[in-house]
């Protein structure tokens, strides 16, 4: 039996405990009666849910799209799950127009979505796309006449592939390249929409890009990771100065991974490997626009990054966001270990923790605590004034009966960790949004599409939807 046969044989096992309520006469798809209530968060507090443009939109080379490099990628046999692609997806191309009423529908106040570089420059630079600009103005003012609020996001990871044919994020060129799409976008967009973000999850892209090879563009050392470290993060910067340049009155805010890092017990070895791993999964990118620098003391491989900072990079890198984009899926227990280069240490599995926890899909450890925990990690930072959680979900086996589809896991993971984020609110933190990841079932990078995060299930033979129970709970729990 494979990794994924046996989280799924472990997921329908915790179903059925979370199912056992019914017995006792409990709604089972609704979960136990909640304790905080939308008002709770405050009438400000928004609501909303994410997406990306290469897991949704499909239409990979309609319209004088160009290629991006996870459409490379993903054309490669062997790096994606099943060999999958993202060629079609759910087809959000064609179907935004009745996608976006779902987020209405749920009673949810915003839609975050990214802009596909490729649509909108196919080369990268220079030549302009005419349709893939008309496209996201449809976008726009369908989430407008549905009374959405649209949020967009420059960056989600797909650099055109003429780019990355250049060098891609290892090519300091790209801070001007990006700069040129920054610019277009916001000037094309910037008069209907006021809240943006510059990139999604830079240690992702870079670290699992650049340094591990399982995403795009598959490349793998610190050699290659390190100049892409550099350039994502001034890229980070400039795309803020250039938003706040051409969009008056905007809100302007970037996003992060982050997982809270723990030892799997006290001897020092554990607490030692923590310190050094925090630094990548938490600190690297959020450090420098602070003005705090690279977090070179607490993992010594960095001081490599010396290779590409020129003379006043460092003042480049500060930008003072208006707000900082909380991702967080899981938490990270941390075992030291000599044989790992740089970091001496790595996460565990999830299955090796005792006492065993629920794990997704993914094989992530569902813990809500570690939400509260990094809202209360971010918040120490005197220079983030504002905290919006801009993605957080789960990916469970889903299964449609009679137009419904009753997931109960999904469910009680949302209702478990906003009752975590509403904690850290209480507690002084200042958190006004939570986003969920996400609208649609989509294409999950490199495992393809048996794993869905969606609140509304696709079936990608029919391109059907069907609202899951998950968004069912949403909009009950947001109705005023
Ligand atoms: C995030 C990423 C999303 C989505 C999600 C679930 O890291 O930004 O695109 O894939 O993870 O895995």
């Amino acid at each position: 039996m494979n990794r994924r046969d046996l989280i799924r044989k472990l997921g329908m096992a915790t179903a059925g405990m979370a199912l056992a309520p019914y017995a006792k006469g409990m709604n089972p798809f609704l979960g136990p009666v909640l304790d905080f209530t939308r008002a709770d968060f405050g009438k400000d507090f928004l609501w909303g849910v994410a997406t990306a443009a290469y897991q949704i939109e499909g239409a990979w080379d309609r319209d004088g799209k160009g290629p991006s490099v996870w459409d490379t990628f993903s054309h490669r046999r062997g790096k994606i799950h099943n060999n999958e692609n993202g060629d079609v997806s759910c087809d959000f191309y064609g179907r935004f127009a009745t996608d976006i009423p779902f987020v209405k529908q749920m009673n949810m106040d915003v839609f975050r979505f990214s802009t596909a570089w490729a649509r909108i420059l196919p080369n990268g630079t220079g030549q302009v796309n005419q349709k893939g600009i008309d496209f996201y103005h449809r976008v726009i003012d369908t989430c407008l006449e549905n009374g959405v609020q649209p949020w967009p996001t420059l960056y989600h990871w797909d650099i055109p592939q003429a780019l990355e044919d250049k060098g891609g994020w290892q090519n300091r060129d790209v801070v001007g390249w990006f700069s040129e799409y920054a610019d277009l976008v916001t000037r094309t967009y910037g008069d209907k929409v006021k809240n943006w973000m510059v990139l999604n999850e830079p240690m992702a892209f870079t670290a699992i890009g650049y340094l591990l090879g399982v995403h795009a563009p598959g490349k793998q050392w610190p050699k290659n990771f390190l100049p892409t470290v550099h350039h994502a993060t001034l890229c980070q910067a400039e795309g803020g100065r250039i938003i706040r340049r051409n969009v008056p009155g905007a809100n302007v805010g970037t996003t992060f991974s982050c997982s809270s890092a723990e030892p799997v017990n006290g001897n020092k070895v554990h607490r030692e490997a923590v310190k050094r791993l925090d630094v990548l999964f938490n600190r690297l990118y959020i450090e420098p626009p602070q003005g705090l620098g690279y977090p070179i003391d607490d993992l010594p491989m960095l001081r490599k990054l010396e290779n590409w900072i020129q003379p006043g990079d460092m003042e480049k890198v500060k930008f003072d966001f208006d707000f900082y984009g909380l991702q967080n899926y899981t938490r990270s227990v941390i075992k030291g270990n000599g044989i790992i280069p740089f970091v001496k240490g790595s996460p565990m599995q999830p299955k090796n923790l005792k006492p065993r926890p629920e794990i997704t899909e993914m094989n992530w450890e569902v813990h809500p605590m570690g939400i509260y925990k990094m809202l209360k990690y971010f918040a120490k930072y005197p220079g983030i004034k504002n905290i919006i959680v801009t993605e957080n979900g789960a990916s469970f086996p889903d299964k449609v009966e009679n137009a419904r589809v009753h997931d109960v896991q999904r469910t009680r993971f949302y209702q478990d960790y906003l009752r975590e984020v509403l904690r850290a609110k209480r507690e002084g933190v200042n958190v006004n949004g939570y986003f969920c990841w996400t609208l649609l079932d989509n294409f999950e990078w490199a495992e393809g599409y048996d794993t869905r995060f969606g609140l509304v299930h696709v079936d990608f033979e029919t391109q059907e939807r069907v609202m899951k129970d998950s968004g069912l709970w949403f909009k009950e729990f947001l109705a005023d």
